[in-house]
């Protein structure tokens, strides 16, 4: 996730541009890079590092051109530096372009180019595209208006994956062509000057008349005009909207917390974390270069964590066990590091981290190298310490997360570890190639469905009006919902304050059922065909005991069941067992965000917290 600003008009560029980057910096802030049109030439200036060290660029400070595109970085291909901080131009500098989102086939765009004589200074997927402009700009001989969206149009034809890009032409120095996939973009209406961002809040200072681009249409702006194309360049009229927010919703996206936005994030993240792996129903992970001999040799496969990150690794567990047919342990990183464990070269060892920073998963990571153990970090942030201690590093797509509970996170976690379970599958030839691909096809309609989940809000904000005043909720599930349960208590309880536990159903009747008493809150999830009969028995157990049920139920078996019994139901839509852990738990993040808003709190600073845990 990056962010992007464009201006054109009459005003100085560079400070609506730094202003407009500073309230995306919640979208990346590992690198931040402007270029302005001045005298005919296209200036760029970038560096690695937080938008607010672009105001100290002297020769930002002198651009004078009124027409700009800028960018604020969140590393997706190659670590933050100031060659891979964007804009990129092509390598004849004609075009700059800035770009939000993820081309999948860049490696095989760039060695096309590189056949044709185009070369790269970068190793960022962006770095092609003003250089695909270039080659279809200078093959078009007919010098109309129209040239630099046509090439525009045939070079985003080339590329997979999401993107939202802002063009600048030196040869076109009073146009910008901004194109969007997948990735958002916003243009503001003014008088005799228009805007571009990736969010309406970075530029609702300066209007509050937008236009929302549509997957595949172009825009091309002048001070004056702003004209619309859609797929096929076939030019029609658009209508704005006025949007009625103040600018004190902006960093925020018109949500009220980083918490809330982040939820919403996770159709985006899953999708973006699902695009950088999946090709042609397979799942690449080529630079690990594992062999079928050396997944065939393993002992062990651990999965090392800490929190939510940890709850992300008991989530995939019997996924990766299953997949790998290797005996998988997830284990609490603070404790993992202090009790000598099992590990040598034949233990595959994978640390799960968010922040790439977190003090106990690296000393861990420390440890299993030397017991000669092969090590992958799975992080969000490129160039994190962690990073630089694996042997190999792959990347959730989720942006960045800035409020301290985990959201967005865990679920591209989950989503990138059952692609990797995936990618074991099919080196080891260990599951059936119709099992694997159908999984596959069940991802990529999962942001689908967890779209869905995040349109139906409204139960679920009645039933956290119903709990905020209690002072114990208890969660259970089995399976794969006993690890979404661990979650979903932790979620509560890091927010909200209230205590919560979280149970395997079967455990109820060892001891904790001697909790249960009229009144007591119990949120149950069901997801798991081949359980579903235990896990209701358990639930009628408590039920007899007075206990109010809160349920969560895939649609397919809600149907089974009679759900009278249950004091309220939530249904998610049902998918493969493997990912049911995302479908069900977004509904647990917000029912946790909601008990908390009730309750009044700060969800994004909950007390005594932080983000990232660089000490023991
Ligand atoms: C809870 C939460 C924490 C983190 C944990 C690990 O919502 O965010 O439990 O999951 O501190 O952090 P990372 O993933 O950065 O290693």
């Amino acid at each position: 996730m990056c962010g992007i600003v464009g201006y054109i008009g009459n005003q100085k560029a560079a400070p609506i541009l730094l202003a407009g980057l500073t309230k995306l910096e919640y979208r990346g802030y590992d690198s931040a890079g402007i270029a302005v049109m001045e005298n005919g030439e296209i200036k760029v200036q970038k560096d690695k590092g937080r938008v607010s060290n672009l105001y100290d660029i002297k020769e930002i400070d002198d651009l004078k051109g009124t027409i700009g595109i800028a960018h604020t970085r969140w590393a997706t291909h190659g670590v933050p530096s100031k060659v891979n901080s964007h804009p990129h131009m092509d390598c004849k500098d004609e075009f700059a372009v800035v770009h939000n989102g993820i081309i999948e086939n860049y490696i095989e765009l760039k060695k096309e180019l590189e056949n044709e004589g185009y070369n790269f200074k970068s190793e960022t997927d962006t770095e092609v595209i003003p250089n695909l402009i270039n080659y279809y700009y200078s093959k078009d001989n007919n010098n109309d208006e129209l040239r630099i969206v046509r090439a525009v149009k045939l070079a985003t034809e080339r590329l997979i994956g999401s993107f939202a890009i802002e063009v600048l032409s030196k040869e076109n120095p009073d146009i910008m062509v901004v194109v969007r996939k997948d990735s958002p973009l916003v243009i503001g209406k003014g008088v005799k000057e228009n805007y571009i961002a990736s969010d309406i809040p970075a530029i609702l200072s300066y209007t509050k008349d937008f236009y929302l681009l549509e997957n595949f249409e172009f825009a091309m702006l002048s001070r004056n005009s702003i004209r619309f194309f859609d797929k096929d360049l076939k030019e029609f009229k658009k209508k704005a909207n006025t949007i009625t927010w103040n600018a004190m919703d902006a960093d925020k996206n018109g949500y009220d917390d980083y918490m809330l936005k982040e939820i919403h994030e996770q159709p985006t993240a899953i999708r973006e974390t699902i695009g950088t792996r999946v090709n042609k129903g397979i799942c690449k992970f080529d630079e690990l270069g594992f062999t079928k001999e050396y997944l065939s040799s393993l002992n062990q496969i651990y999965l090392i964590a800490c929190g939510t990150a940890m709850h992300a690794g008991l989530a995939v567990k019997s996924t990766i066990e299953r997949m790998s047919k290797v005996h998988v342990e997830v284990d609490i990183a603070s404790e993992f590091r202090y009790r000598d464990p099992l590990v040598n070269e034949k233990t595959l060892c994978i640390f799960i981290t968010q922040s790439g920073e977190t003090a106990d998963t690296i000393a861990a990571l420390k440890l299993c190298k030397e017991k000669n153990a092969k090590t992958i970090a799975v992080t969000n942030v490129i160039g994190s310490s962690i990073t630089r201690e694996a042997d190999f590093a792959i990347y959730t797509h989720a942006g960045p997360e800035i409020a301290v509970a985990s959201t967005k996170a865990y679920t591209s976690q989950i989503t990138l570890l059952v692609l990797l379970s995936i990618y074991f599958a099919q080196v080891l030839e260990s599951v059936d190639k119709n099992e694997l691909q159908q999984i596959i096809k069940e991802m990529l309609d999962l942001p689908n469905k967890v779209e869905k989940i995040l349109k139906n809000t409204k139960k679920l904000k009645e039933i956290a009006k119903m709990m905020f005043k209690e002072k114990d909720v208890f969660y259970m599930g089995r399976g794969i919902d006993y690890a979404t349960a661990q979650e979903a208590s932790l979620k509560l309880k890091e927010i909200s304050y209230i205590h919560s536990e979280s149970y395997a159903a079967g455990e109820l009747k060892h001891g904790t059922i001697a909790l249960i008493e009229k009144g007591v809150n119990v949120i149950g999830i069901i997801t798991d065909d081949n359980l579903v009969k235990k896990t209701v028995s358990n639930i009628e157990e408590i039920i007899t005991r007075g206990a109010i049920t809160t349920m969560i139920i895939n649609e397919e078996i809600a149907k089974t069941l009679n759900t009278q019994i249950f004091t309220n139901v939530i249904t998610v839509p049902a998918t493969n067992q493997y990912l049911s852990s995302i479908v069900t738990v977004v509904p647990l993040q917000l029912l946790a965000y909601y008990i908390a808003k009730e309750k009044g709190l700060d969800v994004d600073k909950p007390r005594n917290l932080a983000k990232s845990v660089t000490v023991e």
